[in-house]
């Protein structure tokens, strides 16, 4: 099988190669160190059209497809995970369900800011008891003539805070289960609408993750998005797209530490020699290699079929899975070629390590695509 990289596509690689190398690169220690998202960093993706990669030009973005939003994600990713994932987050998880589910109305308010990128996005769904069982969230929305009245809160919201609109999800009726959760678009200074603890992390320091408060928070009905009750099947083919940006995450971390592996192996001497010249440092380069190889394929097939129209439910959680596993593998590997320098903070490594474990955890544990895979196999 063969991907089809047309002439968009690898424009928009290229800009994101550059930014990457010239916006991120410079500050990117600076911004894990004192642990600050950088919103101008995302506006300039917003100016260059990275935020709406994958949405059609009418709707204010490139009209490109999901590979290439993937591989963007990726190659910023190689450089700075945290603004690859306020990309990511803003794409798949905000914008692309206003594009999946939105009315015609809803598509011009709200889609067009996003894809054109003017506002930023942001999904909520995890509550303190509603992780892994995503259900079981507590906020409620309770339509009242024109309006629903949001109450509770959602945490770990990335871009939570500056983000100007947010895709939140709410009970609108507890004993309907799954068809008991509705989706709504919520605005940015929505009376009722504040923001708790900033989540102080591992990694993807350079990214804000934040908690969103709704107390009595009143919106016009017109916000649902979808039908009442669709909520949960919304936030699940939501996190499938999501989980295809994450894998690019997760692929591009890999990337970006073994070129820094390669790198520091050919200058390093020990012994007399650089330390590439040992076999058990090239063999160690060989499989790191050949793992990014492998979930890159796994990455770009599942972005591949979202892009076609294929189902990518299992895809995606596949190349997650594998991804992010791979990200690990490969970044404790990178530390490990850098001995004690790598350890250190003065050189990236140990931040591509920090920044890989969460791949493994959000927009579902690797435990959770483990559940999705055997669903999808067994039904
Ligand atoms: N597409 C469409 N429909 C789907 C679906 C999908 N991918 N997955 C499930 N559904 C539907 C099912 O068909 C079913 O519908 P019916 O009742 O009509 O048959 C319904 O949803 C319920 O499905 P399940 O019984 O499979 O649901 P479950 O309760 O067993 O949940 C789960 C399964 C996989 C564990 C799911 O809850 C899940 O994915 N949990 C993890 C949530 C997650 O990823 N959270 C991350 C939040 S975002 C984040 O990380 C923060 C950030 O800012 C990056």
């Amino acid at each position: 099988m063969e991907f089809v990289y047309d002439e968009m596509n690898q424009d928009i690689v290229k800009l994101a190669k550059d930014f990457a190398e010239k916006r991120l690169l410079p500050t990117v220690h600076e911004r894990d160190e004192q642990e600050v998202f950088d919103r101008s960093l995302v506006n300039e993706l917003g100016e260059l059209g990275m935020l709406g990669i994958p949405f059609p030009e009418e709707y204010g973005g490139v009209g490109a497809d999901y590979l290439s939003m993937a591989m963007a994600c990726e190659e910023l990713c190689k450089v700075d995970a945290s603004i690859g994932l306020s990309l990511e987050v803003h794409t798949t998880l905000c914008s692309w369900p206003i594009y999946k589910f939105g009315t015609e109305e809803q598509r011009q308010k709200y889609l067009v800011p996003l894809a054109s990128g003017t506002k930023l996005g942001a999904f909520g769904l995890t509550e303190p008891n509603a992780g892994t069982d995503a259900l079981n969230g507590s906020t409620t929305a309770i339509k009242d003539g024109d309006h629903y009245i949001l109450n509770g809160s959602k945490i770990f919201n990335t871009n939570g805070g500056e983000a100007e609109i947010t895709v939140v999800f709410a009970v609108t009726d507890k004993s309907k289960g799954s068809k008991g959760l509705s989706a709504f678009i919520v605005e940015k200074g929505t009376p009722g609408f504040t923001y708790g603890k900033q989540e102080v992390k591992m990694g993807i320091h350079g990214s804000v993750q934040r908690e969103l408060i709704f107390q009595d928070m009143q919106i016009p009905a017109e916000n649902l998005l979808g039908k009442e009750g669709e909520g949960f099947k919304i936030a699940m083919m939501t996190l499938d797209g999501g989980r295809v940006g994450v894998a690019s995450q997760a692929l591009g971390i890999a990337e970006g530490a073994l070129d820094h592996a390669i790198k520091y192996s050919k200058e390093r001497i020990q012994f007399g020699k650089p330390i590439a010249k040992f076999q058990a440092i090239s063999f160690m380069l060989a499989d790191m290699k050949a793992k990014v190889e492998a979930a890159r394929w796994l990455v770009y097939k599942a972005a591949y079929d979202m892009s076609t129209g294929a189902n990518y439910t299992m895809s995606a959680a596949i190349a997650k899975k594998v991804a992010s596993d791979v990200a690990m593998q490969v970044t404790t590997d990178a530390v490990q070629i850098f001995g004690g320098y790598g350890f250190t903070r003065e050189y990236p490594v140990e931040r591509y390590m920090r920044d890989a474990k969460i791949t493994q955890i959000y927009e579902g544990t690797t435990q959770v695509q483990q559940m999705v895979i055997a669903g999808a196999l067994l039904k």
